[in-house]
Formats: C-alpha cells, sequence, structure tokens
C-alpha cells in the first residue's frame, strides 16, 4: 500500500474508533466533562496535524505515561489522525521533556525553566534550520503533565500552536479540592448523587476508571490534593481499614500528581483508643497521632497531611481540654513534619452567644498570630459567615501577617440554589480574590494575601469544598462542571478572568459555534449577580431554610435553636428598617478591616450598595445613591432577578439545535425550576418584609405569584428531588 493510502486508511479506522467509543460510551450525558475530545472542524485538524505530525516523549515513568496516553487520545479524538513518534529528534515536531534531558537541554530553556517552578511549564515554537517545533518543557514530570492539558486546551479551544511561547507556573502550591464525603456515602451538602470514594465497591473497573477519570479532570486544570473526607470527620476514616482504602485512591490519584488529604476528628485518640483525653499536650495523645501518622505514611509515602474542623458546630478541639487552636494544630503539625505533611486548620468558628458572628474567626484568630508552626496553614471562609451568595471578603485576610493563610470558596451550591440553579461562580471568586484588604497598603488584594507574594508565606494553598458526585454527569447541573474547572484554572492563576475561563469552557464543553458560545456566555457571566438579586440583594444574607439551606424563610424561628442560625439574627427587618449594624454604632465589625475600607464600609456614603445592609441598618424609606427609597430598591432587585432568570430561558430556548438535545432539554427542564425559585424567593421576601415596612411593591412591577401565609406552611420548603 502506499504511503499516502496508508495514512488515509489509519485516519479513518482511528477515526471511527475513536468516534464509536465516544458515542457508545458516553453520549452527550456530561460524563466526558470538557474533556470530550470530539473532532474539531477541517481547518483546524489540519493545522495541528501539520503542527504535530509526530512527537518524542519519553513514557518512563507513571506521570509520563498518563500524559502521553492522554495526549495520544485527544489528538486522535480532535483530529482523526494519530500521534506517534518515531524517537528522532530530526524528525519529531513536538518534543516532551525535563530540563536536564539532551532531547531539550539542545534549545537552552534555562531562563524559561528558572520561571517555572516545580510544577510549571514552557512552551514554545523553536524554529531550527528552517523547521518548526514545538516544546513542552518542565523541571519535572508534574509540569509535563500540566503542560499535556494546556497543550490539549489550546487545541480543543481552536487556539494557534504555531508561535507557542508559554511560561506558565501555578500561583498556589497547594490546590484542592474539598470534599465533604461521609464514610457511608452520603455527601454533605452534595448535590450530584453519592460519594464516588466511599460509597462503591473500590474494586470494581467502573469504580477504577472513575477515580482515574477524577484525576484527569484535576490534572486538567491543575489541581494537585484532595481531601477525600467531610470536615464533620468520622473518626473512623483513620482505622486501619479506611487507611487501606485511602492508600487505593491514592494510587489511582499518584500518577496525576494528586495528592490525598484526609479530614481528622479532634477526639480520634479517645474514639479510636479510649485515650481518656485528646488534650494535644498529653504526651500519650501526641504519641497516638504521632504512630497514627506514621501508620498512614507507611500506607502512603506522599500523603498530603490534614484538614481540621475544630470547635465548631460541635466539633471537639483543643479548647474541650482548655487549650488553643494553635496547640491542636501544632501537636498534629509535628506529627506530620518529619513526612512534609501539612495541617490546614479551618477558622470557620462560630458560638451561640457571639453578638456578631461576622467576628468570630478574627477575635479568635488574631491573637493566635505567629503560634503556629510553620506546616500549618489556617484555611478561612472566602467571606466571614457562611458562603452566601454575597459577603465581603474575610477580614481575617492579611490580619495573620506571621501565620499561612489559604482560602476557602464554595463550588458545591449549598446557599447558590444547589443543583437546579445556574450559577457561574468565577465571578464571585474573582470578587473576592480581587478585594484589597489594605493590609500591607493599596494593593495588598486577597489574592496577594494568600498566594505569598505580599508576606512570602510558608505554604501557599487555595481550596474549593467539591461539587462531585457519582451522578453520570458529576455535577447535577451540567453547568455546575463550570465551578470545579473554573475554580482549578483560578487556582492556577487567579489573575485569568471569569469570562476568558467561561469561554473556554464552553468551547471544550459544548460547541465552537459563536452563535453558541455568546448568549451562553453571556448567561453564565449574569447568573450569579441573578441569584443575588433574587435571594440576598444588597448586603442581605442567610436568608434560607435552616437545616437544607434550601428555599426562602426569613421569617424562620425555631423554639430551643440558636440564633445566629436562624435569619431574623441576620436581616434583623423591623418596623424601623433592615440591616445589621456593623458600624462604629452596632457591632463594630468595621473595625477588623484595614483603613481606609473600614471608615469606607462605615461610611453611608462610600459603603457600596451591594453591601449596605451586611454593614447598615437602614429605615425603609432611606434615599439610595439611585433616588429610590430602600424599599423600593429592594423590590427592584428581587424582580430583576427573576427577570434574568427569564431572560436566560429565552436565551437558552434559542440555542436548540446547536448542540446535543440531551444537554440542552436538562438545562432547559433546570432553567424551568431556577424560575419557580426565583420567583419563591422574591415572594418570600419581599412579602415578608413588606409586614416591616408597610409600603406597597411599586406598581410598574408584577404582582407576586405567591401568598405569604402558604409560603410559611412548613411544608412549602420540601427538598425538591432531581
Ligand atoms: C456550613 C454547612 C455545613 C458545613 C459547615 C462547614 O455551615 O452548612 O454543612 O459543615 O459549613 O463549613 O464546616
Amino acid at each position: 500500500m502506499k504511503e499516502n493510502v496508508k495514512q488515509y486508511f489509519l485516519k479513518w479506522v482511528i477515526f471511527l474508533a475513536v468516534g464509536i467509543m465516544n458515542i457508545a460510551a458516553y453520549g452527550e450525558d456530561g460524563s466526558r466533562l470538557w474533556l470530550r475530545y470530539d473532532l474539531l472542524p477541517d481547518s483546524l485538524s489540519k493545522s495541528y496535524i501539520e503542527a504535530f505530525h509526530s512527537v518524542t516523549f519519553p513514557e518512563n515513568t507513571a506521570t509520563r505515561k498518563v500524559a502521553a496516553t492522554e495526549l495520544e487520545r485527544a489528538f486522535a479524538g480532535l483530529t482523526g489522525h494519530s500521534l506517534y513518534g518515531n524517537g528522532k529528534v530530526e524528525a519529531a515536531s513536538l518534543i516532551v521533556g525535563t530540563g536536564n534531558e539532551k532531547v531539550v537541554k539542545q534549545f537552552h530553556l534555562e531562563k524559561e525553566l528558572d520561571r517555572c517552578g516545580d510544577e510549571g511549564y514552557v512552551l514554545k515554537t523553536i524554529t531550527i534550520n528552517g523547521d518548526k517545533m514545538t516544546v513542552l518543557a518542565a523541571n519535572s514530570d508534574a509540569g509535563l503533565l500540566y503542560g499535556t492539558f494546556a497543550l490539549i486546551r489550546l487545541m480543543q479551544t481552536g487556539a494557534s500552536v504555531n508561535n507557542l511561547d508559554i511560561v506558565e507556573s501555578p500561583k498556589y502550591q497547594l490546590r484542592l479540592l474539598n470534599h465533604w464525603d461521609n464514610l457511608d456515602g452520603t455527601v454533605e451538602r452534595g448535590y450530584a448523587g453519592l460519594s464516588i470514594f466511599w460509597n462503591q465497591q473500590e474494586d470494581s473497573a467502573n469504580v477504577h476508571q472513575r477515580f482515574v477519570d477524577y484525576a484527569r479532570a484535576n490534572a486538567s486544570v491543575g489541581i494537585n490534593g484532595a481531601v477525600l473526607n467531610n470536615v464533620n470527620a468520622a473518626p473512623k476514616v483513620l482505622t486501619a481499614e479506611y487507611i487501606h482504602k485511602t492508600a487505593k485512591i491514592a494510587d489511582v490519584l499518584r500518577p496525576y500528581h494528586v495528592k490525598v488529604y484526609l479530614s481528622v476528628n479532634f477526639s480520634s485518640p479517645m474514639v479510636l483508643d479510649s485515650l481518656p483525653t485528646a488534650d494535644p499536650l498529653d504526651k500519650k495523645v501526641i504519641q497516638w497521632w504521632k504512630k497514627k501518622v506514621d501508620e498512614i505514611y507507611q500506607a502512603i509515602p506522599d500523603f498530603g497531611g490534614f484538614l481540621v474542623k475544630a470547635n465548631s458546630e460541635g466539633q471537639p478541639g483543643p479548647q474541650n481540654f482548655g487549650r488553643t487552636h494553635a496547640d491542636g494544630a501544632n501537636m498534629l503539625a509535628d506529627a506530620l513534619k518529619p513526612h512534609g505533611g501539612v495541617v490546614m486548620w479551618r477558622a470557620f468558628v462560630y458560638s451561640p452567644n457571639d453578638a456578631d458572628r461576622a467576628m468570630q474567626a478574627y477575635n479568635e484568630f488574631k491573637p493566635l498570630d505567629g503560634k503556629f508552626a510553620d506546616n500549618v496553614i489556617i484555611q478561612i471562609k472566602n467571606g466571614p459567615i457562611d458562603f452566601q451568595p454575597r459577603e465581603p471578603f474575610s477580614p481575617l485576610f492579611g490580619a495573620l501577617d506571621h501565620t499561612s493563610e489559604m482560602i476557602e470558596f464554595q463550588i458545591t451550591q449549598e446557599y447558590l440554589g444547589q443543583e437546579t440553579s445556574l450559577a457561574y461562580l468565577a465571578p464571585l471568586q474573582k470578587e473576592c480574590l480581587e478585594s484589597d484588604t489594605w493590609s500591607q497598603g493599596k494593593g495588598s488584594t486577597v489574592a496577594r494575601v494568600t498566594d505569598g507574594s505580599l508576606y512570602h508565606n510558608k505554604i501557599t494553598a487555595i481550596a474549593g469544598v467539591a461539587n462531585v458526585g457519582d451522578d453520570t454527569n458529576w455535577t447535577g447541573h451540567p453547568f455546575a462542571q463550570a465551578n470545579w474547572y473554573a475554580y482549578g484554572r483560578l487556582a492556577w492563576n487567579h489573575e485569568l478572568t471569569a469570562r476568558d475561563i467561561a469561554k473556554e469552557w464552553i468551547i471544550m464543553t459544548f460547541s465552537h459555534s459563536t452563535e453558541f458560545i455568546k448568549p451562553a456566555l453571556d448567561m453564565m457571566m449574569r447568573s450569579r449577580e441573578a441569584i443575588v438579586n433574587y435571594m440576598t440583594p444588597l448586603g442581605l444574607a442567610h436568608l434560607m431554610g435552616w437545616s437544607n439551606h434550601y428555599g426562602p424563610q426569613p421569617w424562620c424561628q425555631i423554639k430551643g435553636a440558636r440564633a445566629d442560625w436562624l435569619p431574623p439574627y441576620y436581616h434583623r427587618a423591623a418596623e424601623d428598617g433592615i440591616g445589621f449594624d456593623r458600624t462604629e454604632n452596632g457591632s463594630k465589625a468595621v473595625d477588623q478591616y484595614f483603613s481606609p475600607l473600614k471608615e469606607y464600609y462605615n461610611n453611608l456614603q462610600t459603603c457600596p450598595d451591594e453591601l449596605l445592609l451586611w454593614f447598615h441598618h437602614l429605615p425603609w424609606e432611606y434615599t439610595m445613591h439611585s433616588g429610590k427609597t430602600l424599599w423600593e430598591e429592594l423590590c427592584y432587585h428581587y424582580y430583576a432577578g427573576v427577570d434574568e432568570v427569564r431572560l436566560f430561558q429565552k436565551k437558552w430556548d434559542r440555542l436548540k439545535g446547536l448542540i446535543d438535545n440531551e444537554r440542552f432539554n436538562l438545562v432547559q427542564q433546570k432553567l424551568k425550576t431556577q424560575e419557580k425559585e426565583a420567583e419563591w424567593w422574591r415572594d418570600a421576601c419581599l412579602l415578608y418584609f413588606q409586614t416591616f415596612s408597610h409600603r406597597p411593591i411599586p406598581k410598574e412591577l408584577e404582582r407576586p405569584v405567591h401568598d405569604l401565609k402558604k409560603l410559611m406552611e412548613p411544608k412549602f420548603n420540601v427538598k425538591k428531588t432531581k
């Protein structure tokens, strides 16, 4: 057979095989996430075939193997061609290797490699004797893995690969997912089925493939660690049985450079081995943890460390024994230190008798600054309360000068509509990361406070509470996949824009067609603000039903329950107005921020509208910057939120036929549900607040569709099923 006929034949065999595999195995059920690798339009695939007609990729380690396999799989899917090298540098048009390998050394990329650090990569087009070739170089296998996925992403998004000059390195050392997965297989605040880690027969082939796909997805965006169990940790996770299970998961994730971590219960020595105390200064307790940590590292030599929720929401902690957070964290840190492990100690704390829950984390942790071991990092939720649709950033950011601080975002949509709502979270995360703390003067953003560029933190890290479950499409709502993706991309580089990330995700996940991209992007970019508007506009927060955190219940009072679990504590609606006074005249929470921010929040003239009722309690007739009264402004925001969801529906309906019916229909159905939920939120909040404001809903707005009495019946807030 002539060479070109052979090539042609081979192309079609590969193309058909990949196509059949894809359709048979996946359909468009969302299981392939953004790693779909379907055939690109001809013009694009041709340019990639030309650019990468063969590859030199020495596969001498497990990580290189998976990277090379991924590249081959992606290339075959995207272009219909196979990608394989003949091993000779002269003939290869894509050369992959670390800086100390001969094939790469000849290109003198030392300067670029210096900027890559441990995990970064260089992707560079080099012309030698008139021949163009692409070099993917790094200082480690991990860098090669990330560079491989970056190259795949370029092809997936249709970018030119002819003049590459990319040098990348991640902004944070540890880029983690926190899974709130319980050992019984349920997932706390999980809306996409059961746990992928604990619910299954871990030996079955299917589950193995699920772990592999999970690891691929993480590696593709640069996530390099996963805490496998709930922060409300069952002590059982430290038994031999569970260490063994964890080790098996670690084995699958390892080639993809994803380390495993565990959440631990501070009372574990008491529960598991009947020690009379878990006092962190008790010798036997110290010994117990050392032994336990040694046992873990025996099974998992690259184990990452512990995440700890202590003295929070009923979880035990060092304070039970008269010790401090620092005593507790340092004891665990000591045990982990010889193995290179870290302790992520959460600052999510609040107590029932606190006058202002928003202040407690700062109050407890600020006095401990400088007292933590150097392998401890304080994990702080983005806002001072709890992952609300909008909060100011936590005042702890920048307040600990001598302690490493990390940020915790929530990817699962506990407070943003759970699995029925389209809520693209990158704008929320960017808003927080770009907030200026002023801790070291102007430009001390939360991003810089946490990424080490301002304080030279010993460890830098970022965490996202995962939205992954065993649903076929991983995340319940097809658009929720974007939040996993975007979190990873921002963890790698918080300077990327939310829009650019969304755009690449849409192209990879749905379509290259601009007819589709533009409206889908617009929906995503507006989605978070729509939710803020119909749930908690103008700085309101925590108006949801207690326990399941689903649906509005601004009226909720429960005898015997803690006040700070319930909405009235937060909105403080009364005849005289609405909002939580955190100014100098109120709880003084503003004082926890640096100047000039505290003055800015304290002053009604400068406090931004979107945080107004977070910091101020104001009369219903208060005149807003817009000239409207506060009551009118509230009404307009609630209605605008509902209108946005209706607009999303219209936009989406017009996209029919541009993508597969399977995902189109699912999103369409979810948007319908979201519209109902938006109306429910709007009516519940406005009608309830109206009982205090005694003002009419402006005439030009439509009438509420609900009756307040009915909404207040407990049966209304029953968790929907999927
Ligand atoms: C929220 C959430 C809980 C979770 C807690 C935490 O309160 O509703 O389910 O345990 O945050 O972050 O620890």
